[in-house]
């Protein structure tokens, strides 16, 4: 395991998508333009080697956040930064950063086999020397994450969810990945398939040091997995900082409700409040502190101003009336 070290630094990222309707009709109906505000003023680090997890209801702007991580997003604002890191074999450079989507049977092509699926990057990036080397580190790559070599031969078809999202995994690993972002990576998956996935990226981490952005609407999932965890609401953190100070004592009311909603194995016959009310626009949000529509301890000063994140025991917390 590598000695903590920030592999990437986040800093006043946003993401704002214009959604106006085409200008001849703006012009007519005199509309103003819709900003919808996806990723709004977001800062953190990841230290290498650790997972951080980011946890919101769906609309949030989790995918918005990995795409700028990977690339596929520009921030409107602020910046992303990869610091350098050192490699095993002594070479100092940027980290490889990879993406695992959450739908293992959109994410592979259908019409290669598994082989030349993992086989590409390797191919593509020069990794190794000849075909048989190319071959040799396919197999190896397949048994790395519980599946057999002979499943080179194969197509994804022949495959199950949990098995696809493995084949993802080895692909990921193919192309020497020092960072990992990962988006809902088993929430298509059955629960038992998901805790064996879930481990399996535990056992890797161990193994090659890696780093995960792992993201999920659950909690639950990302509770015996994450080092640092953010709550994310209407595009913002409300809540960030070490996952187990969060999960031994959470400040924000919405946190406290996400947690709620998490079946307790110790006290199934707790009361449980469910979650009311629906997320918000992100075109329009509430005034004051988006959450303040559906929070049980709203007061008047919630809807006046936005709570900015302050240090409050360990963590950072957006709340007026921390818990
Ligand atoms: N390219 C785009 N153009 C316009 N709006 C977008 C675009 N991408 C995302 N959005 C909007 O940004 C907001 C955040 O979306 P995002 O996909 O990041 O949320 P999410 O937290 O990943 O949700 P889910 O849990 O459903 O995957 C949503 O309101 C979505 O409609
Ligand atoms: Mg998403």
């Amino acid at each position: 395991m590598p000695e903590p070290s920030p592999i990437l630094t986040v800093s006043s990222a946003s993401c704002r998508f214009d959604v106006s309707p085409p200008v001849l009709t703006r012009l007519i109906s005199r509309e103003p333009r819709r900003i919808l505000r996806a990723v709004e003023n977001i800062s953190f680090t990841v230290e290498r080697g650790t997972t951080f997890s980011i946890v919101g209801e769906s609309g949030c702007g989790k995918s918005t956040l990995a795409r700028m991580v990977v690339g596929l997003q520009r921030p409107t604002e602020g910046a992303l930064h990869f610091h350098d890191i050192r490699r095993a074999d002594g070479s100092l450079g940027p980290p490889r950063v990879q993406m695992i989507f959450q739908d293992p049977y959109a994410s592979l092509n259908p019409r290669w086999r598994v082989g030349d699926v993992i086989a590409e990057p390797i191919r593509e990036l020069n990794l190794r020397p000849d075909e048989a080397a190319v071959t040799e580190r396919v197999g190896d790559l397949l048994e790395i994450v519980g599946l057999s070599r002979a499943d080179a031969e194969r197509y994804p078809h022949a495959f199950s969810g949990g098995q696809r999202q493995r084949i993802s995994i080895a692909r990921a690993l193919a192309t020497e990945a020092d960072f990992l972002v990962c988006d809902e990576p088993t929430s298509a998956l059955d629960v038992s398939v998901q805790a064996q996935i879930l481990n399996l990226m535990v056992r890797l981490q161990r193994e090659f040091g890696l780093t995960y952005l792992f993201i999920s609407h659950n909690l639950s999932v990302v509770r015996h997995m994450s080092d640092q965890l953010a709550i994310m609401y209407l595009g913002r953190f409300v809540e960030s900082g070490p996952a187990e100070a969060i999960f031994q004592r959470p400040r924000h009311p919405y946190t406290r409700l996400l947690l709620d909603t998490i079946p307790d194995v110790e006290r199934p016959n707790r009361q449980r409040k469910p979650m009311s009310g629906e997320v918000p626009s992100p075109i329009a949000p509430p005034p004051g502190c988006a959450f303040h529509p559906r929070c049980p301890i709203a007061v008047s000063d919630c809807s006046a101003s936005a709570p900015v994140l302050q240090a409050l025991d360990e963590r950072l917390v957006a709340c007026h009336r921390p818990a």
